[in-house]
């Protein structure tokens, strides 16, 4: 069975309420009832209600950047998985870089985020990805599989599969310094061969694997052309209705 293209918008820290709707209103006309590919949209928290109500019933999916690991309690300025959900989201993004780097959180935390996601029935956009010194150090695949390991493990093969497993390369994100298609495809051929170890090896066969790091208009079609590319997750570009709209172009033409 052919993986089904998963193109994913992480808005990180833009988009308020208001323009997060105005945002959303222009993305429903250009891809409500888009066939070939699965899209999903990571407004900032406060703007998920207003961008999930905006894209009901035009099969764009909206997730949260990050979760709590717990359903609710004094944790002050926090947003738990239930919340994401009750306020419309469908996924969660656990792990990113920049939540890695800048919340220093760690891999035992992150791997009780990816269970909090399906306890609060959204499922996880899983980020891994190695740091330039480590991927200079020749330490990349090491790191990747450490990640994965420690979020992933524990899993029932039911939920492992369901995980969107994002590859972001540290050194590749937000600084315009892509991963080759050759880098990018052979870490996910690594990642896949961890899933057939780990689990069934129907897991493998139909997890989907989305490369991140600069993904841009002119370099979205060799990535996804990549036997074990699934699909996108895009930053920067994910800002600009074209921009987004010719890398979800690649993934329904591949
Ligand atoms: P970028 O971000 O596309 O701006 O590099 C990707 C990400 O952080 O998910």
């Amino acid at each position: 069975m052919a993986r089904r293209p998963l193109i994913a918008g992480n808005w990180k820290m833009h988009l308020g309420p208001a323009d997060a709707d105005t945002f959303a209103t222009e993305l429903k006309r250009r891809f409500a009832g888009a066939e070939g590919v699965d899209l999903v949209v990571a407004p900032p928290a406060i703007s998920i209600p207003a961008v999930a109500s905006r894209l009901k019933h035009t099969g764009i999916d909206v997730a949260g950047q990050d979760l709590h690991p717990e359903p609710s309690g004094a944790y002050t300025g926090w947003v738990s998985g239930e919340m994401l959900k009750q306020a419309g989201a469908a996924y969660a993004i656990v792990g990113h870089s920049e939540r890695r780097e800048l919340a220093h959180e760690d891999d035992a935390l992150i791997a009780r985020k990816v269970k909090a996601a399906f306890r609060a029935g959204l499922i996880p956009i899983f980020c891994v990805g190695e740091r330039l010194a480590e991927r200079d150090a020749g330490r990349a695949e090491e790191v990747v599989l450490r990640q994965l390991g420690a979020g992933l493990q524990g899993l029932a093969p039911d939920l492992a599969v369901a995980v969107v497993i994002a590859y972001e390369p540290v050194w590749a994100i937000g600084t315009g310094r892509t991963a080759t298609p050759e880098q990018a495809q052979a870490m996910h051929a690594v990642i896949r061969a961890f899933l057939a170890e780990a689990f069934p090896a129907w897991v493998a066969g139909q997890a989907r694997i989305l490369y991140g790091g600069s993904v841009k208009a002119g370099n979205a079609r060799s990535l996804l052309d990549q036997p074990d590319i699934d699909g996108a997750l895009v930053g920067g570009a994910s800002l600009s209705a074209d921009d987004f709209s010719a890398i979800v172009d690649a993934a329904r033409g591949r």
